[in-house]
């Protein structure tokens, strides 16, 4: 038997935890698991907000019943239709069949789409407002965070945000739910992974989404993963994060060097650097094999660092495919404001120099000079080379001068 998970007076826990999948979106590992949140508000008409992936129906009913027994639904608010959070929509329709669903006209649509579900639904607009008894509902719509029809639910009288997938991390939750219950510190790289990989691509929504809460008093934020964040002082670092992030503004000084490699010279090359660059004060040194760290920890430590530099060997005239991958993953997320150089390697015809060129042109980076080319493999002059670019980038970091993107400073 379930016991409610009560986080304040009349509102309560019923998420799901999920340490069985191994990819998010099939995509993502997920080491550490991952929850899916959704929560009861009891009031004079009682609340469920979000649901859970299908694969977890059956414990989230449990729990449901474990709050309010017997006692029917009267809403259900969506506030966002990824199939992780309404997996369980027409389970839970079939079962509570008075039920009404809140969405906006996005969600209307999806939720014909998906569930073939055309009524009881209740269509809000920005800033429409519902009474529950002691409790409104506030909707505020907040598109591209991360789906176009996703929206936020807020309860001024509780200064509660149930805020979808803004402020989520992968990692099922360890015993409590709170950050008051468990150990925040240990969510705050999920947390960068998730969003750098999941909604990374969105920056401008989400700073839309900020601005639009920024006069709003919230004590509580009850996001759809990860904890729910109650304390003052985790609840301005996590919006402070998110923040920071979605200006795609660099969390720390660091330098990421990510490399290509067949036979080892390539990787060579990466070592060079990196050893001059740590010789020459930069502390946070993060090295990636592109064929062996999965593509969401580099993702995540590019965002979280200031510089990177990417090596590759030429292959079939282009870059190495996991790097080709990698640099259009980093491009679909229109990461900017990062210090950039490169380094490749070829046997007799350099491809690599001209990719990467394609590459920054498009981006808003600060090129650090100089990129290396090596033929063959590392010889003396290389050598040099290598050291140098390491480093130059040591030197720009530890310049502590403003970043200035687009200014190629090397010829
Ligand atoms: Fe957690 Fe965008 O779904």
């Amino acid at each position: 038997m379930y016991k409610p998970l009560e986080i304040k007076e009349n509102l309560y826990y019923v998420g799901v935890n999920d340490r069985t999948k191994h990819l998010f979106e099939n995509l993502w590992p997920l080491p550490k698991g991952v929850s899916y949140n959704s929560y009861i508000i009891k009031d004079e008409k009682t609340v469920l907000i979000d649901t859970v992936d299908v694969c977890y129906s059956d414990v989230y009913f449990r729990k449901i019943k474990s709050v309010l027994g017997d006692k029917s639904i009267d809403y259900l608010v969506v506030n966002h239709m990824e199939p992780d959070h309404s997996g369980s929509i027409e389970w839970l329709v079939n079962r509570y069949p008075d039920i009404k669903i809140i969405g906006n006209n996005r969600t209307e649509g999806m939720l014909e789409g998906y569930y073939g579900i055309t009524e009881n639904i209740l269509v809000v607009k920005d800033k429409d407002e519902l009474n529950i008894g002691k409790n409104t509902l506030q909707f505020h719509l907040t598109p591209m965070v991360h789906w176009p029809e996703t929206m936020m639910t807020y309860i001024p009288e509780m200064k509660t945000l149930f805020a979808g997938d803004a402020f989520g991390t992968f990692g099922a939750l360890d015993g409590g739910v709170t950050d008051a219950q468990l150990n925040p510190v240990s969510y705050r790289d999920e947390m960068i992974r998730y969003y750098s990989n999941i909604v990374g691509k969105y920056g401008s929504p989400v700073q839309a989404a900020l601005k639009k809460l920024s006069g709003v008093a919230i004590d509580v934020i009850c996001s759809t993963h990860g904890p729910v964040w109650t304390e003052k002082e985790h609840i301005s670092e996590v919006v402070s994060l998110y923040d920071k992030l979605s200006r795609y503004e660099p969390l720390e000084k660091g330098l990421v060097i990510v490399y290509g490699s067949m036979y080892g010279n390539t990787e060579q090359l990466a070592e060079v650097i990196a050893t001059s660059a740590a010789l020459n004060g930069i502390r946070n040194i993060v090295v990636h094999n592109v064929s062996k760290s999965h593509a969401s920890d580099i993702i995540r430590d590019i965002f979280k660092y200031e510089a990177f530099i990417v090596g590759s060997p030429t292959y079939n005239n282009k870059l190495y495919p996991a790097m080709e991958s990698l640099l259009s993953a980093l491009e679909n997320r229109n990461l900017k404001n990062r210090f950039f150089s490169y380094f490749g390697g070829f046997t007799w015809a350099d491809a690599t120099q001209k990719q990467f060129k394609e590459f920054y042109e498009k981006m808003e980076f600060e090129i650090v000079c100089h990129p290396v080319a090596m033929k063959q493999s590392l010889n003396d002059e290389v050598f040099q080379e290598a050291g140098q670019l390491g480093k130059t980038m040591a030197d720009r970091l530890n310049s502590g001068e403003k970043m200035n993107p687009q200014k190629i400073v090397c010829h």
